[in-house]
């Protein structure tokens, strides 16, 4: 008889119970921050054309969203401002009682256990929807910025805002951030760092949702280069030496490899977000029948986890939840 050497791979999947018995990673409804669009206005609930079961919401309906999330046992959302008014410097994003500011205020009131986490830019409340100044010639200036960003950190938090999470990509944003929390008397409030921000085409349904898209030219000189990987370490190292708490990969799918490298190379969670464009196209083929939705979705974020997230960023939470718990 010949004597045949080879591995038994199959032996640990033979049936459900071995199968769960050996599985390496896991989805928990504790992995999942839920994004959130509020609007200046009233009796709004307008569903993004391009985000299907996604919508917009003035604070006087946002209960219908909070009750849900509650339900479903999501523990944090992260909040989007649309406001009524945009200038040139975004003075929405920093007013205290600006759209991001009063929502804030609504859920830390009627829901204190759901943990609120601020994105912390400009693009939204911008008139040339860029995420920092912008001077005559039509250059993002740097530091003219992070003092219109810190201002607006400090406004979140005194609003009630648990996390801030600064996305505007604009150098020395954390340590500008984090010094004016500090200043405030927030030390305690954590920042969630959006360290590592590629200029996405998969950003195009949240400019939609947010209407948040630039007037003119590109984020490609704040935004990084979707080629680079040494890029991203320099990113993060340099958040993580201004204080970051938590490092944020974004998008998520096309950039696996980064979220496994920030896991290997720092100490603090990571965070991948599931960006819009990457919902759209899920939401979209299930919508044609062309996939299962659940399945998809499921091993869409179980593989986020698998590359390393800690957290993950979806618009597909309550789905995600209702699908794990079988609903
Ligand atoms: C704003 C911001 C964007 C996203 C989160 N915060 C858009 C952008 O940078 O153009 C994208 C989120 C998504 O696509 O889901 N700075
Ligand atoms: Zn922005």
């Amino acid at each position: 008889m010949t004597q045949l050497t080879f591995k038994r791979h199959r032996r640990l999947r033979q049936t459900a119970v071995l199968r769960k018995m050996v599985q390496e990673t896991h989805l928990h409804k504790e992995d999942f921050i839920y994004p959130i669009f509020v609007q200046d206005g009233e009796n709004i609930k307008n569903e993004v054309s391009s985000m299907p079961g996604v919508f917009q919401f003035s604070i006087d309906r946002l209960g219908e969203e909070m009750d849900e999330v509650v339900a479903l046992g999501i523990p944090a959302v992260i909040l989007f401002g649309l406001p009524a008014e945009k200038d040139e410097t975004g003075s929405q994003a920093y007013h205290d009682h600006g759209i991001v500011q009063e929502a804030t205020r609504f859920i830390k009131k009627n829901y204190p256990n759901v943990l609120v986490i601020a994105d912390t830019c400009l693009c939204e409340f911008t008139s040339h929807g860029h995420c920092g100044v912008v001077s005559a010639d039509e250059k993002i200036l740097n530091d003219p910025s992070l003092d219109l960003l810190a201002k607006t950190a400090v406004s979140q938090a005194e609003a009630g805002a648990d996390i801030i999470a600064p996305s505007n990509m604009m150098d020395g944003f954390v340590a500008a951030i984090r010094e004016g929390l500090d200043a405030a008397g927030f030390e305690d409030v954590p920042i969630m760092s959006y360290a590592v921000k590629y200029a996405s085409a998969y950003y195009g349904p949240f400019r939609d949702a947010a209407d948040g898209a630039p007037q003119f030219g590109d984020r490609k000189t704040y935004q990084m280069d979707p080629a680079n990987r040494m890029e991203a370490m320099r990113e993060a190292t340099s958040d993580i030496e201004e204080g970051a708490d938590f490092l944020i990969v974004k998008p998520a799918l096309a950039y696996l490899d980064i979220v496994r490298d920030m896991r290997n190379n720092y100490d603090v969670p990571v965070v991948a977000y599931n960006v819009s464009g990457e919902y759209a196209m899920v939401k979209a083929a299930a919508l044609n029948g062309w996939i299962d939705e659940k399945q998809v979705v499921l091993e869409t974020l179980l593989g986020m986890k698998r590359a390393g997230a800690d957290l993950i960023i979806t618009y597909h939470a309550k789905d995600a939840i209702r699908f794990m718990e079988g609903k």
